[in-house]
């Protein structure tokens, strides 16, 4: 078996001492106020998460529009006008209790919204305010004392579909080329290292494929990593759109693509998400990336990393069954083991 010496090493981005090499990867909790604003379960969410040892703790996505229709659900949070800064800034001081980075994850959910929309069909300026929503985010994000903003281009949501080669047909200065695909997500890496200053961890969630037949196509992350970066990004946590399709005994979904960033980008931090939940997935992770993000393990034992590290056990009891997608419908559930916060089932029941 091999050692985690590595994972509770520490590490500093942007002259910040983070403890050690996990990151919660963010998790939309279903548990906002349907005003989008931070709800007291939440705060309670983040502390028994702070309680877990956890490095960097990333929200689950904020919306960044001003419009709360266009949520990704009538719970999500919004982070998309000056009145959500408030409550969002109980979370990050809950995070920072327990000496982790708070990391709140922007984004907009597009054709996967309440009022899904194709963003082909957007006029060019109509793109580049969704890109200033995202900025004014991050500003809003570093006023609710957050360390920094992960910007969502993974999964099922706008972002992603923007820098979708096979998904994305405009003819303007966001579509076409590479650059041009990449070119959104630039800008507003961009704007906000201008706004938020030197000193403003900005991270991106990137799918690993940014084709529909996933196939041959790690040249297009590349590039996008390479312009990313250049842009102002720290770093990048690589993701893909079919995690909640993966066998349930698949581990490492998308280590590939982190072998083949690592070996163009030696010194660029990376971390890895999707299929690590025992001890022998986080050192082979770590041997390529410098970070490794867990979701679902978590989700199901918001301590795992303490039980990791005092040796309580070396495995997650997630089973990669994907059942939390349903059961977050019957409110404070969040697992097939059971309430993993017994404060929910007295806020819900
Ligand atoms: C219930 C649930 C909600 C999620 N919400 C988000 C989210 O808000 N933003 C995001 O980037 N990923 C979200 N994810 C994906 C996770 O961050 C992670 O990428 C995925 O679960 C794979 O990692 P794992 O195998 O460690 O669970 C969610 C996953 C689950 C299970």
């Amino acid at each position: 078996m091999k050692s985690l010496e590595k994972a509770f090493s520490p590490f500093s981005l942007r002259g910040k001492e983070i403890k050690n090499r996990f990151i919660r990867s963010a998790v939309n909790d279903h548990l906002g106020n349907p005003d989008g604003t931070v709800s007291d379960a939440e705060i309670e969410l983040y502390d028994t998460l702070g309680h877990g040892d956890i490095g960097v703790i990333i929200t689950g996505h904020m919306s960044v529009c001003p419009d709360l229709q266009y949520r990704a659900d009538i719970v999500q949070l919004s982070i998309g006008d000056d009145s959500k800064i408030e409550r969002l800034k109980k979370i990050a001081d809950k995070i920072h209790e327990y000496s982790s980075l708070a990391i709140a994850q922007i984004s907009m959910a597009g054709p996967k919204g309440l009022n899904p929309f194709d963003f082909n069909d957007l006029s060019t300026e109509e793109m580049t305010e969704i890109g200033n929503w995202f900025v004014e985010a991050a500003v809003r994000a570093r006023k609710a004392g957050f360390d920094g903003v992960q910007i969502h281009i993974a999964h099922w949501y706008l972002l992603q579909a923007v820098v979708n080669v096979d998904l994305n047909h405009r003819t303007d200065k966001y579509g076409g080329s590479i650059e041009n695909l990449i070119r959104l997500p630039r800008e507003i890496v961009e704007a906000i290292r201008s706004r938020c200053g030197n000193d403003f961890i900005i991270m991106v969630k990137l799918n690993a494929h940014n084709t529909l037949n996933a196939v041959d196509d790690y040249d297009i992350l590349i590039q996008y990593v390479d312009i990313l970066k250049k842009a102002g990004v720290d770093l990048a946590e690589i993701s893909g759109a079919d995690f909640a399709r993966k066998d349930r005994n698949a581990k490492l979904y998308y280590l590939d693509a982190i072998e083949v960033l690592r070996n163009r980008f030696p010194d660029f931090p990376l971390s890895l998400v999707g299929g690590i939940s025992d001890k022998e997935s986080i050192s082979k992770t770590l041997e390529k990336a410098d970070f490794v993000s867990l979701g679902r393990a978590l989700l199901t034992q918001p301590d795992f990393i303490d039980m990791l590290k005092t040796g309580v056990t070396e495995k997650s009891r997630c089973l990669h069954c994907n059942k939390c997608f349903e059961i977050f419908a019957t409110k404070y559930k969040r697992c097939v083991f059971g309430p993993v916060l017994p404060k929910l089932e007295e806020t819900f029941s």
